[in-house]
């Protein structure tokens, strides 16, 4: 997308949020991201704010998951001196440091029901009351929230505050998972790899098509960043030229080989038990073939069979014409 290099991603449901991002970015509506670990809240926090006019005033990102409850209050809120023990000076904080730029309180689900109330008021009158101090005071911040919780169900279990949850929601952006914009993968592999070829220039990795078919069916539980750690493992780690499904962790590699066991099921018109269960055989014995690197003795251990009959298994599948044969590598 021209004048976009924020989030790489051509499918329909990317180019809603691009065209979204733009439109609330000429405003200072409240904007809650939502969607699973990885799949780029921050990314578009940060694209929200880096095209708004606030652009060259500060973003600053708060994680209240990560900051003790204790404290997350004097952190958001500033405190005066004296406000606690330890408060040897008074000390501003984040929506003060924020002002007039953005404050990004990321995984917002973990605040403690008091803070929850306290950030709605500010939401509400745009003043803040640092800890310990008497006198409220206006500040000038466009708020971004994000969270991988799901928070209506923390509405309706009542762990997070309704009406906080509406105002936070203004503008609420849901980010997809990768396996369901799965057409995505290619162009973000291809980003992601120049961008971490770039900083290796004595040599350049690039990746063979049936590894890329390997991602692009895999199911990536930790969406974008996953995809983006492994690329640039691969582009230090790699021996050679190019990223091959050898290659490729265990763990991708053999959830590739167990999602394309078919799992038959039975139609109104019927199913050939024999031939269903014959072929499901067959694509273990291939899988335990090609885990064990074709090692019949190790391949049987992991089937639970004597390795004797795998080997009888294997010579009548050679036997029998038209039915479906592990690679002909192993048989022989
Ligand atoms: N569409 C995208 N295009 C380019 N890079 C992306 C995209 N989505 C995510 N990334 C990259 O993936 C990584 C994770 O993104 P980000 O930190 O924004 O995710 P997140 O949703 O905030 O994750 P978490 O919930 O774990 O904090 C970052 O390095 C980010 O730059
Ligand atoms: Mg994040």
């Amino acid at each position: 997308m021209d004048g976009f290099p924020f989030l790489i991603g051509q499918h329909p449901l990317i180019q809603k949020i691009q065209v979204l991002i733009k439109k609330v970015s000429s405003t200072d509506a409240t904007v809650l991201v939502m969607g699973e670990s990885g799949t780029g809240k921050e990314l578009v926090a940060r694209a929200i704010h880096a095209l708004s006019t606030r652009g060259d005033r500060p973003f600053i990102p708060v994680n209240c998951g990560a900051i003790p409850a204790e404290l997350l209050e004097s952190e958001i809120f500033g405190h005066e001196r004296g406000a606690f023990t330890g408060a040897i000076g008074a000390r501003a904080g984040m929506f003060q440091l924020a002002n007039g730029g953005t404050i990004f309180l990321d995984e917002v689900g973990e605040m403690s029901p008091p803070l929850q109330v306290k950030l709605l008021r500010v939401l509400q009158d745009r003043e803040i009351r640092p800890v310990g101090a008497d006198r409220t005071m206006k500040v000038d911040v466009r708020v971004i929230a994000a969270t991988n919780k799901d928070l209506q169900h923390e509405v309706d279990r009542n762990a997070f505050r309704e009406d906080l949850f509406y105002r936070l929601q203004v503008i609420p952006i849901i980010m997809p998972p990768l396996r369901e914009r799965r057409s995505d993968i290619p162009l973000l592999v291809e980003h992601f790899l120049e961008k971490h070829n770039r900083k290796k220039p004595e040599r350049t990795v690039q990746i063979t098509e049936e590894a890329m078919v390997h991602l692009w069916e895999y199911d990536w539980p930790g969406n974008v960043r996953e995809l983006e750690n492994l690329l640039e493992r691969m582009v230090i780690l790699s021996e050679d030229a190019a990223i091959r499904v050898e290659t490729l962790p265990s763990n991708i590699r053999s959830f590739i080989s167990e999602k394309r066991i078919p799992k038959p099921s039975l139609t109104a018109s019927g199913l050939d038990l024999n031939s269903a269960v014959e072929e499901f055989e067959n694509r273990l014995i291939e899988e335990a073939l090609r885990r064990t690197k074709g090692n019949k003795q190790a391949a049987a251990r992991l089937l639970g069979l004597k390795r004797t009959t795998l080997v009888a298994k294997l010579r009548r599948r050679k036997a029998v014409p038209g039915t479906v044969q592990p690679s002909q590598n192993y048989l022989l």
